[in-house]
This record gives structure tokens, sequence and C-alpha cells, in this order.
């Protein structure tokens, strides 16, 4: 069904005390596609971005980058994987500017031959983050000098996403990236996603919004209880037969018809 595949999570259990949040999560992630994950709340899509960007370690189940097994114990090793996640406080740095958040944690130092000298190499990280913005048609970050915190809501998305941009990020998980946005800003947030898209990035976006998931999305991914239950083609279902998958009323999903015999 899929392309070839960024990212692959296989039957991922995690679980908190008595609280099995992962019951056996499997998702596949194709190349320069992008595909939305949705699911009732606590049905366990944040437990499962934590697993696949090493912000929490799975008690069981195997990730694979490039088809290769690969360990995550932590986001700089999810990084080094080029996983790049953008959650929802977005980790930008407000008295920080453009440049200064775009090179978080990865700044350039001037060089004198193999020796590295104590001054930020601004010039070169200013172009590549410039390089990055375009890459993305980001017309809305014009002053790269600006601290983050006097941009809008949509103008700190796309500097978080630049960021993933300048990384040669293989795949991007945004969580709610439009939630706390304006309807000309989360265009301009979506857009960005597509251009990344078109460069054949991956993309795992989390969003309660069925419309823009319809509009943005390749795939649709269910969760229920812990389980991806259910991948949906976008072009082949509709939102009554997505809401159906979320609630659990699915009637292709076996488990979820086994559940439904038992209950009546
Ligand atoms: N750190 C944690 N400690 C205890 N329980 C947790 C923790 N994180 C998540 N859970 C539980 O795991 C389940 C899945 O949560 P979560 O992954 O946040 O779901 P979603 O993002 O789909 O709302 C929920 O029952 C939640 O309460
Ligand atoms: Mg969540």
């Amino acid at each position: 069904m899929h392309g070839v595949l960024a990212v692959e999570a296989n039957s991922i259990v995690k679980r908190y005390g008595a609280i099995t949040a992962l019951d056996g999560a499997s998702l596949a992630l194709p190349k320069g596609k992008v595909t939305a994950l949705v699911g009732d709340n606590g049905a366990g899509k944040s437990s499962l971005v934590k697993v696949i960007s090493g912000v929490v370690r799975p008690d069981s189940g195997t990730l694979r980058v490039g088809g290769e097994k690969v360990e995550i114990a932590n986001p700089r090793m999810a990084r080094g994987c080029g996983i790049h996640t953008v959650f929802q406080d977005l980790a930008l740095v407000g008295p920080l500017d453009v440049v200064e958040n775009c090179f978080l944690g990865d700044e350039v130092y001037w060089r004198m031959g193999p020796v590295k000298l104590p001054f930020l190499n601004r010039f070169h990280m200013a172009q590549v983050t410039r390089q990055a913005l375009d890459r993305l048609d980001a017309t809305t970050v014009q002053d790269l000098s600006q601290p983050v915190e006097v941009l809008s809501g949509g103008q700190r998305q796309t500097v978080a996403i630049a960021r993933a941009v300048r990384q040669e990020a293989r795949l991007l998980i945004l969580d709610e990236p439009t939630a706390a946005l304006g309807v000309k800003q989360a265009t301009q947030v979506l857009k960005a996603v597509e251009q990344l898209r078109d460069g054949g990035t991956a993309i795992l976006i989390i969003s309660h919004n069925l419309r823009e998931v319809f509009a943005v999305s390749d795939y649709v991914a269910v969760m229920l209880h812990g389980r991806v239950v259910r991948t949906f083609d976008r072009r082949e279902t509709t939102e009554e037969e997505v809401v159906s998958a979320i609630v659990g009323l699915d009637r292709n999903d076996p488990i979820n018809s086994v559940q439904r015999e038992a209950s009546r």
C-alpha cells in the first residue's frame, strides 16, 4: 500500500504503571507523504509520538528508520536519525531571534583551519535560515533579527518548521500545529508542510481538525485504545468513516467487531 518507508513503528507497547498507553501500536510512515494521526483523547497519539521522537522508551516493540532497526534512546538520537518533532510548546526561545532559534543547540562558529573560534558565524547561519524559509515559500518571516517572541503564532510555527528543513528532516512530526492559529496563519503553516513533503520528507501530523486532516493528508491513521486500528487512504474514505473508526464503530476493524458482539 505504501511507497518507500521513512520510519516504521512495530508493535510498540508502553505502560505507565497500571495504565497501558500503547498496546502494540504499529505505524508506517512513507517518504514524501503526509500521514494524519487521529483519535480520541487518551487513545495514545502523544505516547506514540514520544516513542518515535525518543522522549520515552517503549517497553517493547521496534522502530525502523530507512528500513534499519534502531534504538532511539533520546531526542538527540532521534534527530540524528533525521526525526524532528515540533511539539505544541514549539521549544523556541522567545528572546532569541529567528536565526538563533533556527540553529538552537547547533550553532556554527568561525574557524581558523581546524581551530574553532569563539565567535558565532552569524553570516552563514543567516544565509542557511533564509534558504530554509525560502524553501518553505515563507514570505511572512522577513526580518531574521527579530526575537521570535514578537512573531505571530503562524510565523513561529514556520520558524520551527524551517529548523526541521535546515536539518534535512527524514520525518517531521507536528503535534497540533494549527490548533492556536487563525485561518490565514494555519493556511501558511500547511503550505510549508506541503513544500517539505514535496521535498521527500515524511510528515506525521496530529490534528483534531478533520477538515484540515482531509485537506492536507495522504493517509489517515486512527488510534484507539493504544493501537492504530485503521489506516485510510484519504482519497478513498470519508469523514464519516474516519469518525466511526475513532469512536470504535468501524465494521472493518476485527477487534472492534469482536468487542461489539461481546457487548450485545
Ligand atoms: N506520563 C504518563 N503517566 C501516566 N499515564 C500517562 C502518561 N502519559 C500518558 N498517559 C496515559 O496514557 C494514555 C494515552 O495518553 P496519550 O498518549 O496522551 O493519548 P492522546 O495523545 O491520544 O490523548 C492515557 O490514558 C493517558 O492518561
Ligand atoms: Mg495527546
